[in-house]
């Protein structure tokens, strides 16, 4: 077997947390994917928007606090946008090159990856400044790496019962879960959201950003079964961790 696709098969991936709901994902073979990328959030390390390289981005929707900085980014890197089909035109008259629109259930590719866009419970507004512009559904992510590794990305939303097909379909080692409460679920129903989705890893985000967001990792682990709290991982801005 060549040397590189033993590295490759054996390679982990990095999960870097920006804060709010903001990730960079590097996949074992070297492809980087940002969600949600808000990288001026407050919570976010001050060098991290000048800093950041993608060659995916993954919008959930399109309220500020996730669209983030997309439009910089995407025209600084080049980067491949998937979005739901309402903001990929709405990109599209931004400027941005390389858009591609889904919707649910459907699946974007880049160099082995796939990305499948899942139903989230929230709303979807693009805030452009002025009156908001309607930005479609809102959505979640389920992110295939190239060593068939599943990450779910939920976006913001509530809990809901068919993140039970989620698992059954795709069943993500890792999840990504809002935390925060007031806008999302908080640590209750994201529990639950684990109890459906069985996953290895759980990764708290959206939370801490703004006093609103009040919700932490150890009250999400107090409602968690004994057996799942250890798969709590605390996530420190601008850290990268492998999986
Ligand atoms: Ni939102
Ligand atoms: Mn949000």
């Amino acid at each position: 077997m060549p040397h590189h696709s033993r590295q490759a098969h054996h390679a982990p991936v990095t999960i870097t947390w920006y804060g709010h709901s903001a990730f960079a994902i590097r996949s074992p073979g070297g492809v980087t994917v940002l969600v949600d990328p808000w990288l001026d959030n407050p919570k976010a390390p001050p060098d991290a928007l000048a800093r950041a390289q993608a060659d995916v981005i993954l919008v959930t929707h399109g309220h500020g606090d996730h669209f983030g900085n997309t439009v910089e980014l995407a025209k600084r890197t080049g980067a491949h946008v998937f979005a739901i089909y309402e903001i990929s035109v709405y990109l599209q008259s931004q400027g941005v090159q390389n858009v591609h629109g889904l919707n649910k259930s459907g699946t974007g590719s880049f160099r082995g990856l796939h990305f499948t866009m899942t139903h989230a419970e929230h709303s979807g507004g693009l805030e452009p400044g002025g009156p908001i512009i309607s930005g479609g559904d809102p959505a979640g992510f389920v992110i295939r790496l190239e060593n068939g590794q599943a990450i779910y990305h939920a976006g913001d939303t509530g809990v809901f019962g068919d993140m039970q097909l989620i698992g059954h379909l795709y069943k993500p080692q890792i999840v990504m879960l809002p935390i925060g409460g007031a806008y999302t679920m908080g640590p209750l129903e994201a529990a639950y959201a684990c109890k459906m989705l069985k996953p290895q890893h759980i990764i708290g985000m959206h939370y801490g950003t703004f006093p609103a967001l009040s919700g932490t990792p150890d009250q999400l682990k107090s409602y968690l079964p004994p057996p799942m709290r250890k798969r709590v991982h605390e996530l420190v801005p601008g850290i990268a961790v492998e999986f």
